[in-house]
C-alpha cells in the first residue's frame, strides 16, 4: 500500500506514523494546498514527494491508496476524484455529510474495481474485539452509556465570532459528525444497528451542535450516547447487564486502553462483591492488553484487504459505515441540523 496524504493536521501526523510502522505500507507523497506547507511537512515526514495540484498527484502511479484528512464536507469530492483516478481511499470520519454520498462513493468503488474505507480507529483495536467477546458475560444486556465530552479549543474561538471549519455548516462541523460518530461506531460495531434512534442537540450560533444526547433504543436495552465540544466531563463507556458491566475508563475515540470487567457476585481477589459494601469502580478487574499506537492497527487491516482482496473483510466494514452513516444523516436531518452538501446535492453551491 503506498500511500499519499490530503492535509497536514495532528492527526495526519498520527496516520503517517502508523503507516511507519506498518510492514507492506509506505509513504510515497503529501498533499497541501501551497507548495510552500506541502514542502515543509514532506520534510518533517521524510516523505519522497511533496504535491499542491491534487489532480497531478492523482496521476501518479507510484501511488495507491490516498488517506484523506480534510475538512468533513470535502471527503466526498476528495475521495470521488481520487477513485476517479484509480486509487484506494481511506477517508476519515465522519464518511461524508450525507447518506446519498456515502452510498454514491462504495458504487464508484466497486465500479472502478477499487476499495474505500473509513478510518474509524477503535472498531480496530485488539482491546475492542476483548470487549465484544466478553459481551455474553454480561448477561442480558440493559443500558450502554458513553461520554465523549472534550472542551474544544476552536468552541472558544467560535464564541468569540470567528468562523471555525468543526462549528461551520459549509465544512459540515458540528458535535453528532465530529465526536458522537465515535459513540455510534463503537456501539453499533459491537451490538448492530438500533431499531429506532433521536438526537437531542445544543444547537450553537451557527446552526450546527456543540453538544447533544443521542439514544439509541434496541429490542430489550437502550443506549446513551453522549459528546460534547463545548463542555467537559469524564470520558466513559460503560455496558451494563444483569450479570456484569464492562467499562472502559476513556472516550470511544481513544485507545480503549483501560477496559475492565465486573462480574455480580466477584468476591477478592478477582474482584470486590458490590454488595460487600465497596464501591463497583474498585472491582473491575483489568482484561484489555497493551496495544501499539493505535492507528496501526487500521492501517494494517487496510493493507491487508487490500493486498489479499478480502473481499469479505471489505464488506463487513462497508455495511458498518452505511449504517453509522445512516443514523447520523437521518438524526441530523431530524434534528434540523443544516449542511451546505444538503443544497449541494439539490445544484445549490459552497
Ligand atoms: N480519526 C481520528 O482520531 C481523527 C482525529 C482528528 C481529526 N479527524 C478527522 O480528520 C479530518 C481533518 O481534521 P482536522 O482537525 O485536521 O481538520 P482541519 O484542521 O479543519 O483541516 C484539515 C486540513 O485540511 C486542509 N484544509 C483546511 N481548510 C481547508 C479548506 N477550506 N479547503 C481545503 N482544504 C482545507 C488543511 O490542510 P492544508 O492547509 O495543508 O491544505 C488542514 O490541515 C476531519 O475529517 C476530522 O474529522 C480524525
Amino acid at each position: 500500500m503506498r500511500v499519499a496524504v490530503i492535509g497536514s493536521g495532528i492527526i495526519v501526523d498520527k496516520f503517517i506514523e502508523a503507516l511507519k510502522m506498518t510492514k507492506g505500507a509506505s509513504l510515497e507523497a503529501v498533499f497541501s494546498r501551497t507548495d510552500e506547507r506541502a514542502s515543509a511537512f514532506a520534510t518533517k515526514h521524510s516523505a519522497k514527494k511533496f504535491y499542491s495540484d491534487m489532480d497531478t498527484m492523482l496521476q501518479d502511479p507510484d501511488i495507491d491508496t490516498i488517506y484523506i484528512a480534510s475538512p468533513n464536507s470535502l471527503h466526498f469530492e476528495h475521495s470521488k476524484k481520487a477513485l476517479q483516478a484509480g486509487k484506494n481511499v481511506i477517508n476519515e470520519k465522519p464518511f461524508t455529510s450525507t447518506l446519498q454520498e456515502t452510498k454514491e462513493l462504495f458504487d464508484l468503488a466497486k465500479t472502478q474495481n477499487r476499495f474505500i474505507f473509513e478510518a474509524i480507529t477503535t472498531i480496530h483495536l485488539p482491546n475492542y474485539q476483548i470487549i465484544k467477546d466478553n459481551l455474553s458475560r454480561c448477561g442480558n444486556i440493559k443500558i450502554l452509556t458513553l461520554n465523549f465530552s472534550q472542551f474544544s479549543k476552536r468552541y472558544l474561538t467560535y464564541m468569540a465570532g470567528q468562523q471555525t471549519n468543526i462549528f461551520d455548516p459549509k465544512f459540515s462541523g458540528g458535535s453528532l459528525y465530529d465526536i458522537n460518530v465515535y459513540n455510534i461506531h463503537f456501539v453499533v460495531g459491537l451490538l448492530g444497528k438500533p431499531k429506532s434512534y433521536k438526537y437531542y442537540p445544543n444547537i450553537g450560533t451557527t446552526g450546527v451542535d456543540t453538544s447533544g444526547v443521542l439514544i439509541m433504543v434496541y429490542d430489550n436495552f437502550v443506549a446513551n450516547l453522549i459528546a460534547a465540544k463545548d463542555s467537559e466531563s469524564g470520558y466513559m463507556f460503560y455496558v451494563q447487564g444483569d450479570k456484569g458491566t464492562i467499562r472502559v475508563s476513556e472516550s470511544s475515540s481513544g485507545v480503549c486502553k483501560n477496559v475492565g470487567l465486573f462480574l455480580q457476585g466477584d468476591s477478592q481477589p478477582d474482584g470486590i462483591a458490590k454488595f460487600a459494601g465497596f464501591s463497583i469502580e474498585d472491582a473491575f478487574r483489568p482484561i484489555g492488553i497493551e496495544q501499539k499506537q493505535h492507528m496501526s492497527y487500521e492501517v494494517e487491516a487496510f493493507a491487508g484487504i487490500i493486498k489479499n482482496n478480502d473481499f469479505a473483510a471489505y464488506e463487513k466494514l462497508k455495511k458498518q459505515t452505511l449504517d453509522v452513516m445512516e443514523i447520523l444523516y437521518n438524526c441530523r436531518i431530524d434534528a434540523g441540523i443544516k449542511f451546505s452538501s444538503d443544497d449541494l446535492s439539490k445544484g445549490g453551491s459552497l
